[in-house]
C-alpha cells in the first residue's frame, strides 16, 4: 500500500521548495541497498550500459546527488543528478517553484541553484552501485564569461564518476543557455566536448528544448551525430503555456508535467523521423503511467525519465509503470523493452 496519499496533504500544505527540502530529507532515511526486482523484460542495453528498468528519474530532483541510491531503491531503473555546474551558484530569487495543481503541472524558474561539481562528485564517487545506474547531468554557471569552458570542465570533472553524463543545453532559466542549441554554437560546443572527453570515459547525452522550430531537430541530430553523442534526451521544460487553469499559469520559467505530455511527445517523433533510430532516444515530459511510457517508447525512445508527476502520484510511481509496462510488452507479444522501440 501506498503512503503517499496520507503524506501529500502535509507535503502540499508548505510551499513547494519547502516541501522539496523535506522531502529529500525524509528520503535520505530510507535505506540505499533494497534493490528492486524488475522482470527480465525490462532489461536493455542502451549506449553500453545495462539499464534494469527503462523508468528514469529526470535531473532537477536530486540536484545535489544527495538520494540517487534511495531513488534507486523505490524503484527507478536509472536516476540523472543535477543540473551541476563547476561552481556553487544561488539561482534565482525566491518564489521560483510552483505546483499548478489544476493542471497536474509544474512551473520553476530555479536557475540551476546547486552546490557544485566537487560536493556532487563526493557524493557519488560513495555510492555503491549496487544496482541501477546514476548518470550526472552538466551545465554552466550563469556568471560564466565561457560557457564551452564550463561543460569542458563538467566533462572532465565528472566523468570519473558518472555512469553517463548529461549535457543541458536547454534550461530556460539561464539567459541564452538555449541558444548553445542553434548550429554554429552547438558544433562549437559538442566540438570542444569531443575533444575533451576520455575515450574509456562515460557516454555522453545532449538534453533538447521541446520548444524548437522546423528544421532543427534534424540539425541537432546530424551535429550530435557527428560529435559522437550516445544518446538525445527530448525533452526539457518548455517555455511555451498551452491552456492552464492555475492561478500560478503566469509565472514565468519552464513548464512540466501533465500539460508538457503532447509537446514533448512530438518532439521526441520528430527527433526520431529525423534520426531513423541511429542515435538513441530518452524520451520525457509529462510521462505520468505505464500508458504513457509505452507510447514514447513505441515513438522511439529507448529510455524514458518523468520528475513532475512523482509530485502529484508520489515516489511508487516508477514501480508501478514498470510493473504495467512489463504486462504491456507481454500483452503485445514483444520479449523486451528494444523490440518495441520506434514500432508505432
Ligand atoms: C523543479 C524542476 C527542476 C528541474 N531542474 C532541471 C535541471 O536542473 N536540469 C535539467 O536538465 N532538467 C531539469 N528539469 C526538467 C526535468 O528534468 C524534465 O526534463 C521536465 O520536468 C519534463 O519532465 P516531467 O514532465 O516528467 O517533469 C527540472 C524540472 C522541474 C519540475
Amino acid at each position: 500500500m501506498s503512503l503517499y496519499p496520507l503524506i501529500r496533504p502535509l507535503a502540499f500544505a508548505l510551499d513547494a521548495e519547502r516541501a522539496h527540502r523535506a522531502t529529500i530529507g525524509v528520503l535520505k532515511l530510507i535505506p540505499a541497498t533494497l534493490p528492486p526486482k524488475f522482470p527480465d523484460s525490462l532489461r536493455s542495453t542502451v549506449a553500453g550500459l545495462e539499464f534494469p528498468s527503462p523508468i528514469g528519474l529526470a535531473a532537477g530532483f536530486d540536484k545535489n546527488a544527495e538520494v540517487p541510491e534511495q531513488m534507486l531503491s523505490l524503484g527507478f531503473g536509472f536516476v540523472e543528478v543535477g543540473t551541476l555546474t563547476p561552481r556553487a551558484q544561488e539561482g534565482n530569487p525566491k518564489p521560483r517553484l510552483f505546483r499548478l495543481r489544476e493542471d497536474r503541472a509544474v512551473i520553476n524558474r530555479l536557475g540551476f541553484n546547486n552546490e557544485g561539481q566537487a560536493i556532487a562528485f563526493q557524493r557519488v564517487l560513495g555510492c555503491r552501485h549496487v544496482h541501477g545506474i546514476v548518470g550526472v547531468n552538466i551545465g554552466a554557471n550563469k556568471d560564466s564569461a565561457d560557457r564551452i569552458a564550463d561543460y569542458v570542465e563538467g566533462v572532465r570533472a565528472m566523468s570519473p564518476v558518472a555512469r553517463y553524463l548529461t549535457i543541458n543545453i536547454s534550461s530556460p532559466n539561464t539567459p541564452g543557455l538555449r541558444q548553445l542549441q542553434d548550429e554554429g554554437a552547438l558544433r562549437a560546443l559538442l566540438s570542444a566536448v569531443e575533444e575533451a572527453r576520455d575515450p574509456k570515459g562515460p557516454p555522453i547525452f545532449l538534453k533538447v528544448a521541446p520548444d524548437l522550430g522546423a528544421g532543427e531537430p534534424d540539425q541537432i541530430v546530424r551535429i550530435a551525430i557527428q560529435h559522437k553523442m550516445d544518446a538525445i534526451i527530448v525533452a526539457n521544460t518548455t517555455v511555451s503555456r498551452p491552456l492552464l487553469k492555475s492561478r500560478f499559469r503566469k509565472e514565468a520559467g519552464g513548464l512540466s508535467g501533465e500539460p508538457l505530455k503532447p509537446l514533448a511527445l512530438k518532439a521526441l517523433r520528430e527527433f526520431r523521423a529525423a534520426s531513423g533510430g541511429e542515435i538513441p532516444l530518452i524520451g520525457v515530459g509529462g510521462i505520468a503511467n505505464a500508458d504513457d511510457a509505452w507510447e514514447r517508447i513505441r515513438a522511439g525512445a529507448s529510455l524514458v525519465q518523468l520528475y513532475s508527476a512523482m509530485v502529484y502520484r508520489g515516489p511508487g510511481i516508477a514501480r508501478r509503470i514498470a510493473r504495467g509496462l512489463a504486462k504491456r510488452l507481454a500483452r503485445e507479444g514483444f520479449a523486451n523493452v528494444a523490440e518495441a522501440v520506434g514500432t508505432e
